[in-house]
């Protein structure tokens, strides 16, 4: 029966995109709260994904989990440089634009780490999902863990994630993240249009929390695993 086997967890190598991009596509543009409320076309889901693939994992710090039996992909927690230059195309027609509302919204909670708090040398990870018939089998928190523990070992100071769902909120409470900053999705109009592109997103609190992981008290979030 799918989803009983065990579960293995790697890093996720340019090889593995198109696999990424079937997962996000089915399993988290149409499940994620922000772009879920965006009632994108088929089309849209999967330029979506594509794009937000290829961005993440050439940079190598994106992890999978894949079922042993089956090798299949069923989860993936993405790390993303804060610094890196991205590939993004502003002002772009080509562009969908309920796709520029994602980059733009996102591409501010970015900014708030640097200008507004003040932390660098931090690594992102806002995207993570587990296919349905693999939830609730500790598969997203172990994702995290190992993300952690991986971004220590590298030198990292924090991990910072923007939560859209409860589960994920429950996950990184446990495991000792703090919300440093809410953003009331009913307020935030996106900078180009002005449009409130999100107001109808199902959110805890109508909020977006920014939940940072301090690495080196990595130690203590183990022992919670
Ligand atoms: C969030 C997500 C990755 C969780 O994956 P998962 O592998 O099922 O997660 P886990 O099994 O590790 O843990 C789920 C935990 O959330 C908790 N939880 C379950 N339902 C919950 C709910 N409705 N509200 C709050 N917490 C809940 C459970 O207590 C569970 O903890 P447990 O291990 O003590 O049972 C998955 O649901 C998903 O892909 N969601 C869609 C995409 C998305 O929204 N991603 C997050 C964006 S920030």
């Amino acid at each position: 029966m799918t989803g009983q086997g065990s579960i293995a967890y790697r890093l996720l190598h340019e090889d593995d995109i198109d696999d990424v991009i079937e997962l996000l596509s089915e399993h988290y543009v149409t499940r994620e709260s922000t772009s879920k409320c965006l009632s994108m076309t088929k089309e849209e889901i999967l330029e979506y994904s594509d794009e937000i693939a290829r961005e993440a994992i050439p940079q190598g710090l994106s992890l999978g989990a894949f079922d042993d039996v089956t090798n299949k992909l069923c989860g993936v927690t993405f790390g993303e440089y804060d610094l890196y230059k991205k590939p993004r195309i502003k002002d772009d027609n080509r562009t969908p634009i309920k796709i520029q509302y994602l980059q733009r919204l996102y591409e501010m909670f970015e900014s708030i780490s640097r200008v507004e708090l003040g932390i660098t040398n931090l690594l992102l990870a806002d995207v993570l999902v587990v296919s349905p018939q693999y939830s609730n089998r500790g598969i997203g928190t172990q994702l995290m863990i190992r993300q952690a523990d991986l971004l220590a070992d590298l030198g990292f100071n924090y991990l910072l994630s923007f939560i859209t769902s409860e589960r994920a909120l429950a996950i990184h409470t446990r495991l000792g993240s703090k919300c440093i900053k809410k953003v009331d999705i009913r307020t935030y109009r996106d900078p180009c249009t002005g449009v409130a592109a999100f107001k109808h997103a199902d959110l805890k609190d109508n909020c977006i929390q920014v939940m940072c992981t301090y690495l080196q008290s990595l130690q203590s979030i183990k022992s919670k695993a």
